[in-house]
């Protein structure tokens, strides 16, 4: 029998599942530029995800990898180390802007890193830029992350950063923006959970 209880809220998060550890979720924070937005989103998000009890939360900032300038023979440590988080996780949520239409090349290259240590594993997504509110990056994040065997959840937390929206790095509509988090992190957790019992019963098929 399911010993979960999905939806009800302890403190402000979610239940975990009786007797399972928690959902180890790796936020990725996808720009590095110097004086990028997307750490106050990340840490916004952060906010939200460690207090829902079913999430162990591992902050995976592109910016604190010295990723190599060209791909190398052989993997560098940075590129080890990124892969391994991937590794451990069970889910992600990407953090990512949107530049001309797409998402950010920092994204990208770290992506490429992995390969298997990213099968059969969720992601959702937070996303921002200007009035496209970073939908088109996700989109183009959802035909990359398919190619990986991934599944993607389809509610997306995204702000148009321009609109007055976002003050100060956090979501003026406070309320609406936790539930679309509370969403997106649901659907997540859902495969997370399926996609990790999965994995456990049978080595996926690639
Ligand atoms: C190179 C570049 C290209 C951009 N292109 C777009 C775009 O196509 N659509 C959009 O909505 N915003 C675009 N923007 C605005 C960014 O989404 C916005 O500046 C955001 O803060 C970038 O994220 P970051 O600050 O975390 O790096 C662009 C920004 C940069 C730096």
């Amino acid at each position: 029998m399911d010993t979960i209880v999905t939806g009800e809220t302890t403190g402000g998060g979610r239940t975990a599942r009786i007797g399972e550890p928690p959902l180890r979720t790796a936020v990725i924070v996808g720009s590095t530029r110097e004086g990028r937005a997307g750490e106050s989103i990340a840490r916004w998000l952060v906010g939200h995800a460690e207090e829902d009890e079913r999430l162990d939360v591992d902050v995976v900032d592109l910016a604190d990898f010295s990723f190599p300038s060209r791909y190398p023979r052989r993997p560098a440590p940075a590129m080890t180390e990124f892969a391994s988080r991937v590794e451990r996780a069970d889910a992600f949520v990407v953090v990512t802007p949107e530049y001309n239409h797409g998402y950010p090349a920092s994204l990208k290259q770290a992506i490429d890193y992995g390969c298997d240590e990213w099968f059969a594993k969720p992601a959702g997504f937070v996303a921002y830029g200007m009035s496209g509110r970073g939908l088109r990056a996700v989109e183009q994040l959802r035909q990359v992350f398919t190619s990986l065997h991934m599944v993607t959840v389809p509610d997306v937390v995204s702000f148009d950063l321009f609109d007055g929206s976002v003050v100060d790095g956090r979501p003026r509509d406070a309320e609406a923006a936790e539930m679309a988090a509370r969403r997106m992190l649901d659907q997540l957790a859902w495969w997370a959970h399926a996609l990790r019992a999965a994995r456990a019963a049978h080595a996926y098929a690639a």
